[in-house]
């Protein structure tokens, strides 16, 4: 059974002055059995918020990692200086793949230095609006992850705990989502291209896929209601303790049916 998770994505918002009190304010608001919680504030604040939810049960993520462990990268941050800061991490994200000119190929070595510092890896894979409106949208999505993935440990990567985001772009931070149908149909491709393109088999169906962009708690319902995905990666709403909260509950609601569905007798 795969878990379900709401990770928030902070992203260049809060400041170490604010985030703790946020963290600890999200982490009272969202006491729900069956579901993990992430929360990825930007680096600075990534002290405060551990210190505000000890003890809470809520993981505390980066939002990027050089692939560089150490050495002449002015501003960067490598993956052994997130020990003890965080235990999750984005790796990228659409940000930065359009700002940042992240390639996969890069990617997939941050991803590499993730797991090898012991980090969980959230890997976002998503398509620009004219690769969906030209139909290319799974094939767009099939290529980031053979780029990030190909000749990857696949074992030490499920034992990492990876987990992908699907993020169409156009609907980051646009108000505008994909239909729940074709966010299961592209996190049903990214299975089918973990298993049989990148060799994965059956360990794929084991990988979390998580849907991203503008996700609140009013439309996470939709996207939870199906089966191959299994929680969100969510931006701006995450900033708001009423919007997690409704998240995280009606997540519960899919992580009890999930565990009651596995109970019942074969
Ligand atoms: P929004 O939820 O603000 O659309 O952002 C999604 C996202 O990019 C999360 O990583």
């Amino acid at each position: 059974m795969r878990p379900v998770i709401i990770a928030a994505n902070w992203k260049m918002n809060t400041t170490p002055a604010d985030a703790g009190e946020l963290a600890a304010t999200i982490a009272a608001r969202t006491e729900e059995p069956g579901v993990i919680r992430v929360i990825c504030p930007p680096y600075v604040c990534l002290a405060a918020v551990r210190d505000a939810l000890a003890g809470k049960n809520v993981a505390v993520g980066a939002q990027n990692v050089h692939h560089e462990q150490a050495g002449a990268y002015t501003g960067e941050i490598s993956a052994s200086m997130l020990a003890g800061l965080a235990t999750w991490v984005i790796i990228g994200h659409s940000e930065r793949r359009r700002d940042e000119f992240e390639s996969d190929e890069l990617i997939g070595k941050k991803l590499a230095r993730a797991i090898g510092a012991g980090l969980r890896p959230i890997l976002c894979v998503g398509e620009v609006l004219a690769e969906r409106e030209a139909g290319r949208a799974v094939e767009v999505v099939a290529t980031q992850l053979r780029g990030a993935l190909a000749g990857k440990d696949v074992e030490a990567l499920t034992a990492a705990g990876f987990v992908i985001a699907y993020e169409p772009v156009w609907a980051i931070g646009t108000g505008r989502t994909a239909s729940s149908a074709d966010a299961a149909a592209m996190a049903e491709a990214i299975r089918s291209t973990l298993a049989a393109d990148l060799g994965w088999g059956r360990l794929a169906e084991d990988v979390p896929v998580l849907y991203g962009g503008s996700v609140t708690s009013a439309n996470i319902g939709e996207f939870l209601g199906e089966h191959s995905i299994d929680g969100g990666l969510v931006g701006g709403a995450s900033l708001k303790p009423d919007e997690m909260a409704g998240m995280v509950a009606r997540a519960a609601m899919t992580a009890k049916a999930r565990a009651g569905a596995e109970g019942e007798p074969a």
